[in-house]
Parts: C-alpha cells; structure tokens; sequence
C-alpha cells in the first residue's frame, strides 16, 4: 500500500452543539502511522485544546486501529487495517468511533470508511484436481468445479474464468458470479485414450482489480479406457511351410494381432476357430503368444495344406481372425507298395516264352521323386518285369524253363523309389516248376561187360544194370525189360531175365563155357511219362572157364583090345623121341595148361617125360639087356584149381625087328574065338561105316558148298574151338612145350608134314598096331591121309570130316580113340 488515499469530509450537523460529526475515508492496509484524518482542523478545534481537553477516541472495537495524536490534532493508523479481516463480505466497511474531549465535555463522532483494495488474487481451494473420465464418455457430459475465491470485493473480486486448452472441454459459467458457486466443464469433443491418455487443463481465476490478479488450478483429466478397439491381426493371411512327421511340439509359425485398448481391453486371446476338428486337433496356437504349434501329425498323403484360422480376441469381446496356410512337404517316408494281382504257383517247364507267371502293382504315396518307383528282379533268373501302364508289371518268361535244372524258383520283386535316401520294398514269389517228361532214362554205362562162372545156379542175380531220369515222379519211375533177342538161334530170355523194378540181370540157365562163350542183349530203360521215353543198353555177358574138363589123351590111342607100342631100336642114342603123349583140355587158360610126368615105368632109368611138351625120349643107351616090352604110365594134368588129370599106358618095344616084337607081345592073352568073331564084326563095321562115311561125305560137302555159296558171312562155328592162348604157350618148338594151337592143328590137319609133331607120319612110319586079327588098320590110317590130302577141300570141310569120323569111328569101335 503506497500513499494513502485520503477521503475527508467535513460534516458539521450540529457545531453548536457539543455534538459534531466528521467522516474519513482511507484504504486498507496504510502503513502504521498513516495519517487518516485531521480532526482538529476538521473539527476546528485548536491542538492546545485537544490538550487541555485531554482528547481521546473512545471505540468499543476499533481503538486498535486508530490513534489520536494531539500534538498534531490528527488521527494516524495504528494498526494496518486489513479490510477483509475487518468487515469481510460487507460492503461499506467502516470504523466509527468517538473522540471525547473534556473540560469542557466535547463529543465528536468520527467514521472512517475503509476502502478496498485489490489486494487479494483469485484463490483455488485446490491447486490441482483430478478427474477420470472414460473415454466413452459422450459431449455434454458436464463436470463441476470448484470455483476460486477472491477475498476482494467488488471490482477487485472473481471477474472471469478461463480453461486452457479448450480441445476437448469448454467452460459454461452461470450468468451471476455471485449466485452460483460452480463452474462446470462441459465435454465439447469426444475423448480417445489411444491419442490422449491424460489431458492437463488449467483453469483461471482472474478478478477486475488494479492490477489484475489471477489465480489458477491445475485440472489433470485421465481418459479413461474404454473397449473401442478390436485387436487387429498384422497380416491378414500368414504362410508357413511344415515337413509331414514333424515332431510334434514343433512351432510352425506366429501370429500376432494388436489392440489398441489397455488393460483386459487390449488383453488378447489366441485361439484357432477353425470348425474342423482335424485342424484343432493337429494345431495348437498358445493363447497368449499367439505361436502355432504341432500336436498332431502331419501326413502330407492325406493332406497337403492347412488353413489355420486362428482368432484373437480381446477381453472386451472383440476380435478379429487371420488365416494361416500350412503348406505341408512331402518327405520320402512311404515305401512303394507292391501288391500281387495275380499270380501262378506252378508252372510247366514247356510254358512258352512270354507266358505271364505274375502281374503285380505298385503304389507310393509320395509324390514327386519320392513318388517314382522302378522295379527289378534278381539276377539270373529266366524271367523278366515287363512293366505296362499304370504302375502294373508283369513277370514274364524270358527263356526256356527247365525242371531238371531248377525245380524251383525264388524270384525276388524289388521296387525303390527315386527319394533321398530311397525307400525300397521286396517281395518274393516261390514259383514250381513242374516236370514234364522231357528226359529219356540214361543207363549209367554206355554199355555193360558182365561176367559169370559156368556152372552157375539157374536163377543168379549176375548185376545190375541202372538207369537214372532226371525227370519227376512218374516221369522218372524207371522199368527194365529184356530186348528181345536171340543167341544161337534160342531167345535171350532163356538164358536171362531182368527184374523190372531192381534191373538185377538173373542168369535163367547154367552156363557151360565150352558150348557158350559170350553173348549179348539189349536192355531198354523206359519212365513211366506218357507218352513214356525210353533208351536202351548193351550187356556183353562173358562166361568164365571153370576147370570142369579132364584133359583128354589123344595120342596115344587107348584101345580096349589092341596093343600099340612104341619101337624104339636097340640102336637108338640118347636122347632118342620115343612118342610124344599128345592130350588136351576142353577147358581154357590155366584149365587147359597141361603137364605130364612119368608116374610109372618098367625102367625108370631109360625113359623120361618133357613135362611141359609131353615127349618121350630115352634118357640113356638102350642095351641089349634092356626087356623087349616096357611100360609107361604118363599122368597127364591140367593147371586148374583143382587140377584134373588123365592117364595113359605107353607101351614101348624096344627091338630091331618086328618079329622080335610080336614074340615079345603075342604073349598077351587072347582068346581065339573072341578075335573071330572080332574080325567080323570089325570087317562088317569097317564097310559100314565106310558107306556112311563116304555118304555123309558126300551130304555134308553138298550142304556145305550150298551154305558157302549162300552166305559165307552168317556162317558161325559151332565148333567147341579153344579160344585161349596164353602168349607163352605159343613159343612152341624151341621150349619143347605142345601149345594148344599145336593141339588144334594136329585136331583138323592129320596130315600135315610140317609138323614137327611125329605122330601124323609117325602112323605110316613108326606106329605099330599090335592087332593080330587085322591088318587092314594101317591100310585104313593111309586112306584117310589120302583123303584128307585132297588139295581142293576147304579147311572146313576137312575139320567136319574129322569131327564126323571121330563121332564116327568111336560109335562103331566102342571107346577106342579117334584116329
Ligand atoms: C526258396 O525259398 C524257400 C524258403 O525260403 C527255400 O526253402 C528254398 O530253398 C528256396 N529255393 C531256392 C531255389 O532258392
Ligand atoms: C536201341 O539202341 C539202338 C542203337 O543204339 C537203336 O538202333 C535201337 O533203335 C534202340 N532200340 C530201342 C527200342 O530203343
């Protein structure tokens, strides 16, 4: 407060009396000692008297205020006056009080109004008020405030008010200050939370003094969140890929949506909406973070895409949805499938070439690489996968099928696919072959050589001759029959059977080397296939030589009635070839090697046997004392085991003449009519059998020439020849030894002279036939030589005569010797 501003008025109503009236105005709050009025000019007193008068204020409440100075006659501030303290609201606010004076009593009223000053701003109860306001909140909404107050009155009171800024609210003032003490905010524009989350406002006060005060209030508006805003997903449509057979658990992809709004109203949920089952139950998306998971399995053969619509919603109820597109890829996880359509168990080995044995299918439910299959079979087989369309194949034969080398095949399918790494599956068909009958029964020998010892018990298994088929079963059932054949003009079957079954060979008859030899049959071996194949065999079958023979003496001849001797001078040297015994043996080999010994004499000392050749020689000189007649007994034996063997009596004469000899020997005793009669009859047989002969000479050359002419090949001997020679017996001569040959040839050629052997001229020469009743007998011996030494006959011819003359001769002379 500067200068004072001073009102003073003079009212004099009534000066006569003690009684007068004067008024002051001042502002409030002068400083102490301010000067409010002049009271002793006012009331024209003089100071002396305000002295002597001991003038003084008299107040019931105001003294404090005022004073009265009395030197000065004037009244001064006290106190600083403060208006509103002193008269508040009221609006003439004044001090009245009563200066006294005394001798005389003087009393003077006085009133000092006090004037208002602007000395007091606008004051808010409150410096800052908050107010939470949603922001649904609609225009018109109204809000009150508290209004300020100014202890001033008047001009210097509350004049306007102002809200800063004025966006969203303005503010509606009833027209009386005064009447109303609130002031209302009205909201003029809707509020949005997602802009402005918190307006500041102020709000000012301002009075009309001089100088203008104001006073302000903050006012701090929360906007409050309401549910306007959906979430909002950041892409409509979301792509991810998956591998099929990923683990579940495996996160696939994240989505996202926003929403404006706070709190739950911005709280999003995520979830899938999809109305398919199968999605959610393959799907899983975290509510809260809006990751899609895998739970289930993902099969790209049964589905190759997912749409996932996955819904966010806020706690408000608000949402929005987005779609996930899950391509799915394939990965190699099929193999291909083989089925079999149809299919043969068994074949025949004839099928032909291209005959489908198997059509089969195959199918890989993966696509792409992973989805092509090739197929194969194993090696080496007579079959090949022809492939037609549609994933078929067919297992054809690719070449001829053979039983016999496989009975059976195991033929393995293999398909894989192209993937990474390849699937493959196999299947393996068995497939039988069945035999057809294609194969001949083969013996196991090209031919057989089968031996047997003659002798043998009818009914002998000999051997057994075997065929094998490679075919099957029936087809391979093996049967042996006897080929028909003949041997010597009889059937083969009577000489050997063959078991059907077994083919053991039997022997059906016993063998006798010396008529038989060899022979030979066929034996066929046929299946029981039909139409039945067969093939045949060889047997040769040899008989063996069993020593079933004596030798047989052939010289010298053994005669029941005559004496031959042997003459051997008294002359003769040592060394000198008496005889030679002459034998053989119908046997062969070892059976038929002869040996002689000397086994009795009448003088051991002057003979000797070559024991291999048979000869007799003088071993020393003979000497006039040596008897006329000897006798020698000659065994001869065969090498077989056992050994056979004969005996022969050689007689020999040992003297120079033959007078000498037949008086030695007409000493044997002989009966006269017996040698009678002998002649006769010896005379009779001779013409006999010398017609037969000559006749059957005369037969036998005409047959034989006919037969020569007919067919000289298909002739056989059926000579009982002696077939063996063993090599060392053909060293004849120069061992000494008889070989058999040598025996043969002394059988068919009598007469030959060049012969060593003495005994086919020995006859002419030095045999002497001691038979007393005829002489014809050399004469007899010399017509045979003649007829056997025809130049023109065949060899042949001449060995029948032999043969017959010897059948001849010992029919009709009764045990003696051929020749
Ligand atoms: C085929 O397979 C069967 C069974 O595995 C086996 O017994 C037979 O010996 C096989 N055959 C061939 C020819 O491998
Ligand atoms: C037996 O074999 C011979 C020669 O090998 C042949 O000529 C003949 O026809 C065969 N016989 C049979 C019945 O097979």
């Amino acid at each position: 407060m500067q200068r004072p501003f001073v009102l003073a008025f003079f009212s004099l109503i009534l000066l006569d009396s003690v009684i007068a009236q004067i008024s002051y105005s001042i502002p409030e709050e002068m400083p102490k000692g301010s000067l409010v009025g002049n009271v002793a000019q006012d009331l024209g007193l003089d100071t002396k008297r305000l002295i002597s008068g001991k003038a003084k204020i008299h107040s019931r409440n105001s003294a404090e205020y005022v004073e009265l100075n009395r030197e000065r006659g004037v009244l001064l501030v006290k106190e600083e006056i403060d208006r509103e303290a002193l008269c508040s609201e009221t609006t003439v606010c004044a001090l009245d009080f009563q200066v006294i004076l005394e001798n005389p009593i003087e009393f003077y009223t006085v009133t000092v109004q006090i004037t208002d000053i602007n000395d007091n701003a606008p004051t808010f109860e409150k410096s800052e008020i908050h107010f939470k306001i949603s922001e649904s909140a609609t225009p018109g909404a109204k809000f009150v405030l508290k209004m300020a107050e100014d202890h001033d009155v008047g001009i210097n009171g509350i004049q306007k008010y102002e809200l800063k800024p004025s966006d969203n609210f303005a503010l509606k003032l009833q027209n009386n200050l005064h009447d109303n003490k609130n002031v209302e905010m009205v909201l003029q524009k809707p509020l949005d939370r997602e802009k402005q989350e918190q307006i500041n406002l102020v709000l000012m006060a301002v009075d009309g003094g001089e100088p203008q005060m104001s006073g302000t209030m903050l006012i701090v508006v929360t906007v409050l969140d309401a549910n306007d805003n959906a979430p909002v997903f950041t892409q409509q449509t979301y792509k991810a890929a998956i591998t099929e057979n990923s683990p579940a658990g495996s996160i696939i992809a994240s989505v996202t949506a926003s929403d404006a709004d706070q709190g739950s109203n911005g709280k999003i949920t995520y979830s899938i909406t999809n109305t398919q089952a199968n999605v959610r139950k393959i799907f899983e998306v975290n509510k809260d973070s809006g990751e899609v998971s895998l739970i289930g399995n993902v099969d790209f053969e049964k589905n190759r895409r997912f749409e996932i619509i996955v819904g966010a919603t806020d706690e408000g109820g608000l949402t929005d949805s987005c779609k996930l597109v899950v391509e799915v890829q394939d990965v190699n996880d099929n193999k291909p499938e083989i089925s079999i359509m149809s299919k043969s168990n068994v074949i025949s080995e004839d099928v032909e070439l291209n005959t489908i044995v198997t059509v089969i299918n195959i199918e890989d439910m993966d696509s792409g690489e992973n989805g092509n299959v090739k197929c194969f079979i194993n090696e080496n087989m007579p079959f090949i996968l022809k492939s037609s369309t549609n994933n078929f194949f067919s297992l054809v034969t690719d070449s001829e099928l053979d039983r016999e080398m496989a009975s059976e095949y195991n033929i393995t399918v293999t398909c894989s696919d192209e993937g990474v790494p390849s699937l493959s599956s196999s299947v393996t068909l068995t497939l039988q072959i069945s035999d057809v009958n294609d194969n001949a029964p083969v013996f196991e020998r090209s031919s057989y050589e089968a031996y047997i010892v003659e002798n043998n018990t009818p009914g002998l298994s000999i051997f057994t001759v075997k065929a094998t088929d490679a075919d099957w079963n029936q087809n391979a059932r093996v049967s042996y029959i006897l080929e028909d054949s003949s041997v010597n003009g009889v059937p083969v079957s009577s000489y050997v059977s063959v078991s059907a079954d077994s083919g053991v060979i039997h022997a059906v008859r016993s063998f006798d080397y010396e008529q038989i030899k060899d022979f030979q049959f066929h034996i066929k071996a046929q299946d029981g296939g039909s139409p039945p194949l067969s093939s045949n065999v060889t047997v040769k079958m040899l008989i063996q030589d069993q020593n079933d023979n004596p030798p047989q003496v052939l010289y010298p001849v053994q005669t029941g009635g005559s004496v031959v001797a042997e003459m051997v001078p008294r002359s003769a040297d040592v060394g000198y070839l008496v005889t030679k015994v002459v034998a053989v043996d119908v046997d062969s080999g070892q059976n038929a090697w002869l040996s002689y010994k000397l086994q009795k004499a009448t003088d051991r000392a002057l003979f000797e046997v070559g024991s291999q050749n048979g000869e007799i020689r003088t071993i020393r000189q003979v000497t006039d004392k040596d008897a006329v007649k000897q006798r020698l007994t000659v065994i001869v034996e065969d090498n077989g085991q056992p050994s056979r063997s004969a005996t022969v009596i050689v007689n020999v004469a040992v003297a120079d003449s033959f007078p000498e000899v037949l008086s030695e020997f007409t000493d044997f005793p002989h009966d006269k009519d017996y040698n009678d009669n002998l002649t006769f009859y010896l005379v009779l047989a001779l013409a006999v059998v010398s017609f037969l002969f000559i006749t059957c000479l005369v037969v036998i050359i005409s047959v034989k020439i006919y037969r020569w002419r007919q067919s000289r090949i298909l002739y056989h001997s059926n000579l009982p020849v002696i077939p063996y020679y063993p090599p060392r017996y053909s060293d004849t001569l120069g061992t000494g030894t008889l070989p058999h040959v040598y025996n043969y040839e002394v059988c068919r050629t009598t007469d030959s002279r060049k012969s060593d052997n003495k005994f086919g001229g020995a006859g002419g020469q030095n045999v002497l036939i001691m038979d007393p009743s005829s002489t014809g007998t050399m004469q007899r011996i010399q017509s045979e030589k003649s007829i056997l030494d025809e130049p023109d006959s065949p060899i042949e011819v001449r060995q029948h005569f032999i043969h017959l003359y010897c059948v001849g001769v010992s029919g009709g002379w009764g045990g003696v010797t051929c020749f």
